[in-house]
């Protein structure tokens, strides 16, 4: 048995959770920052690193509260070590050294989006790959073909913003405040889908993403209809991305013959996102996996599972290493496309 103590301050949440075997979950404490950042419309990065400096105390404290453990049970400390604020990074990443140090255990370095990736093992750790999994966040939208544990390729990708920037734009530029996807998950609630209706950004244009024009296209319609209802503008926008991410991801299923499908990232929350991704994937018969809310949008559990398995793949980390602002996802060469 090995009980992994992971730590999470890539962005806005100080999170530290505790994990047994990569899969079972013995604390999961996270603490948002969103109410500091609010007042100044997203993510201020020295402010996001002296509230992780000030919560990560606490938060550790508490999960090992809530574990019902000492530093004496933990075998391994990871940290989320790239990509995210370099600030921030190297808040959890020394602290997750210097804990590795005295209490004696290996330290593992760890990619935050490949965190985002364990997060539906985390649930279903019987899934059996071939999977194609959407990985939608702040700062990333991928289709990535998993055909092993450890071993991606990624299908496609956005060519300007991620999905969860799209929507925090939109939501400032209707003034729905930040953080926008949540805003904008509730208010298209109350409004019609159908009422407006977006263009699809490269809807039949291979499995890449383009979210910019659907964001300008949002701007233009409130230019011209002043009157425009926010909920139906959200919910218009909202049907737009959504119907872009799904159809790709099922599209990419289906060229890869993947036997299931999964979501993850904070953008993976979104309500809609959610009931389309399971429809469409009974339709077609695949599996399919969508982790909890609290697994999607950031947190360390999914940090601890991916440290659990790259700890065995890998070995530990040394404690030379650094932060990596840029990382990227360990991937194997891009996939040589079918033609769509
Ligand atoms: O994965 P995440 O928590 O942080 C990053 O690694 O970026 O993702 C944050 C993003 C933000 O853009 C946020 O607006 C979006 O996820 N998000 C949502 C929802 N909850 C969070 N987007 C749409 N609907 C939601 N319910
Ligand atoms: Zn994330």
């Amino acid at each position: 048995m090995t009980v992994v103590l992971a730590i999470e301050t890539s962005c806005d949440e100080t999170a530290v959770a505790i994990v047994r075997d990569g899969i079972e979950v013995l604390a999961n404490v996270v603490s948002s920052q969103v109410e500091i950042h609010a007042p100044f419309g997203g993510v201020v990065p020295e402010v996001a690193s002296r509230a992780h400096l000030e919560m990560l105390e606490p938060v550790l404290a508490r999960a090992l509260t809530d574990a019902s453990m000492t530093g004496a049970d933990v075998d391994v400390v990871a940290a989320t070590h790239g990509p995210g604020l370099i600030g921030a990074l190297l808040i959890g990443v020394s602290e997750a050294k210097a804990l590795a140090l005295a209490w004696n255990v290996p330290y593992v370095g760890v990619n935050h989006m490949e965190g985002h990736l364990f997060a539906t093992f985390l649930e279903r750790p019987d899934l059996e790959p071939p999977l194609v999994v959407l990985l939608v966040s702040g700062g990333h939208t991928l289709i990535i073909h998993l055909e092993a544990l450890g071993q991606y390729r990624i299908l496609g990708s956005t060519i300007d913003d991620a999905a969860g920037e799209a929507f925090d734009k939109v939501a400032r530029y209707l003034g729905l405040g930040y953080p926008g996807g949540p805003r904008i998950d509730q208010l298209a609630k109350e409004g019609d889908r159908d009422a407006i209706v977006f263009p699809r950004g490269m809807l039949n244009e291979g499995l890449d993403f383009s979210f910019s024009g659907m964001k300008t296209s949002v701007i233009n319609y409130v230019r011209k209809h002043r009157d425009a209802n926010n909920a139906d503008l959200a919910a218009g926008f909202q049907e737009a991305v959504v119907d872009v991410l799904v159809s790709k991801a099922m599209r990419a299923a289906e060229q890869t013959q993947a036997k299931g499908v999964c979501l993850g990232g904070g953008v993976a929350a979104n309500s809609r996102l959610r009931e389309r991704f399971v429809q469409e994937a009974e339709v077609r018969g695949l599996q399919c996996l969508i982790p909890d809310r609290s697994f999607c949008t950031d947190n360390a559990a999914m940090i601890a599972a991916a440290a659990h398995w790259r700890l065995g793949e890998d070995g530990p980390t040394g404690l030379d290493s650094g932060a990596y602002p840029g990382l990227g996802l360990p991937v194997m060469e891009r996939w040589a496309r079918p033609s769509d």
